[in-house]
Parts: C-alpha cells; structure tokens; sequence
C-alpha cells in the first residue's frame, strides 16, 4: 500500500458563491495571489502525494490550464527580468502528476469519487475537497495520512463545529477515543438535524479512504433513485461491513472558501500569515 494517489472533486456548481461562480470556478478565486487549487496542490505535496485526479466538469476546464507549463511569451517576459514570481507554480507542476476526469451530470460527491475508481487501482488514497483551505502546523492530509498508514485503516478528518452548524455536515458517532485528536468511527451521518446529530464533530473535507469504498459506492447507489450519491452513506455502509474507520481531529485553521464570508477570512488569515514570515 503506497498511499500516493489523491482524487480532489472539483465539479460542484458553486451555488453558494454565485454570481461569481457563473464564469470563475470556485477553485480558482484568489486567496492573496494564487488560486484556491494552488494551496490544495501544495497541501498534496507536502503530505507526499505523488499524482492527483481532478474531477471537473466542462465549465471547470480552466482549473487544468493552471497546472500547464507557462506560455512561451511570458516565460520570456519574466525570465529577462529574472522574475521568480512562477517558481511556486512550477514546484507544483514539477512535483505532482495531474489527470482529469469530467463529470457529466452533479450526482454528488460519492458519484465524483466513483468515478476515479480506475485511476485509483487498489490502494488507499487521498480525497481533498477544494472548498476546505486548511492551514496549520503540519499539512491536515499529512495528519491524516500518518494515523492512515499506521492502522492500514480509512481515517477522515473531523472538526468541532457549534451544534447550529452541525446540519451543514456529515457527522461522527464515537465509539472509542484511541488518543487525543484519534477516535474510531460507530456511524456517520450526512447532514444531520440538530436532534439527530451523534456529535458536535464535523467531517471536513480530508479522507484516506480503503479502496473497498468503491463497492460500498455501487452498493449505495443501487438504493437511490436519481438523487445524489453520498460519501458519507458509503462510510456507514463500510463500518457496517466491519471495516475500521478512524476519525483525526485536525490540528489546522479551516476556512469553507465556498462562501464569500469564508473565502474573505481565508484572505484574511493568509495576509496575516505573509506578515509574519
Ligand atoms: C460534503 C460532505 C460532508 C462534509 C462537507 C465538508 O458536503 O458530504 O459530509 O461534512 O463536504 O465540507 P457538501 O459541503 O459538499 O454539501
């Protein structure tokens, strides 16, 4: 089990950001100078993911022109002033391998990693959700990943959110607390009310996922009828097969940059976070 393959759902329909998202993939806003995908990439990097698989759509083709080697005219422009200000762009193209696969129709998030399947094969691997810009002292993926490979077991990051915002998330039931930020999984739920939730600890879009997912998917989808394929509902049906799920509680700040109010706290965070290096 090598653990180096990340698939990252990039072909939401950015509802919660529009009109902006009409024309500029959420992915793509700025956060300071470099789009959202700039800091997921380098997250993927850094947790020492190899290759990654982006799920688009055709209006989200953008999304793979900024991981392309720089046009030749720029390239020049800069390279006679001796500008370095693309050095951390091609880090990223240099040092991660990057596939796409389109989405034609928005059947969840489920059905986006479903189709990943094959560029997946047969080991764990990495999802990111691009809406969660995590900062902290070690990269979150790389949280993730350690506990991962220790337990040779799935393992999804969690946070605490007030019970009010708990509705907006899949949340954990607790069966045994391993040590201080690990937990092993009971039950997951997807959106949950208040009344309903098991806990006030929230997923957040970090997972390292058994490849046995991709069953509990096809077993999952053959419940539905048109509506959208849940990961979450593939989670509960893994735990209910026996497979350990672990959840890690992030050490990191998170911003949900799929909001205006979020995506400004990111900038926010991030400009503090340039004064201070
Ligand atoms: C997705 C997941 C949900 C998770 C959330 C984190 O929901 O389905 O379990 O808590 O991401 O951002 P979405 O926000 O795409 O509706």
């Amino acid at each position: 089990m090598s653990f180096v393959k990340a698939i990252i759902p990039a072909a939401g329909l950015g509802t919660r950001f529009l009109p902006i998202t009409k024309v500029i993939p959420k992915e793509l806003l700025p956060i300071l100078n470099k789009p959202a995908i700039h800091y997921i990439a380098k997250e993927l990097i850094d947790s020492e993911i190899r290759e990654c698989c982006l799920i688009i759509n055709k209006e989200k083709r953008l999304l793979s022109h900024y991981f392309l080697p720089t046009n030749a005219p720029l390239k020049k422009v800069l390279s006679k002033k001796k500008s370095t200000i693309l050095d951390s762009v091609d880090y990223l193209i240099d040092h991660l391998s990057y596939s796409y696969i389109f989405q034609k129709k928005p059947l969840g998030l489920g059905d986006a990693v479903l189709l990943a399947n094959a560029f997946v094969e047969n080991d764990f691997f990495s999802v990111l959700l691009p809406d969660d810009i995590i900062t902290g002292p070690v990269p979150a993926q790389k949280q993730l990943l350690d506990s991962a490979r220790n337990k040779q077991a799935s393992v999804i990051g969690v946070t605490r959110v007030p019970l009010e915002k708990i509705s907006s998330y899949g949340v954990i039931d607790v069966q045994e607390q391993i040590n201080d930020r690990l937990f092993r999984v009971r039950k997951v739920i997807e959106k949950p009310t208040v009344s309903h939730a098991p806990s006030d600890m929230a997923i957040i879009g970090r997972y390292v996922l058994d490849p046995a997912i991709f069953k509990a998917l096809d077993l999952v989808r053959l419940r539905l009828d048109n509506s959208e394929l849940q990961l979450t509902d593939a989670i509960e049906v893994l735990i209910n097969q026996n497979y350990p799920v672990f959840a890690y509680l992030i050490d990191g700040d998170r911003f949900d940059i799929g909001t205006p109010t979020g995506w400004l706290q990111a900038n926010e965070h991030f400009e503090q976070l340039a004064k201070t290096d």
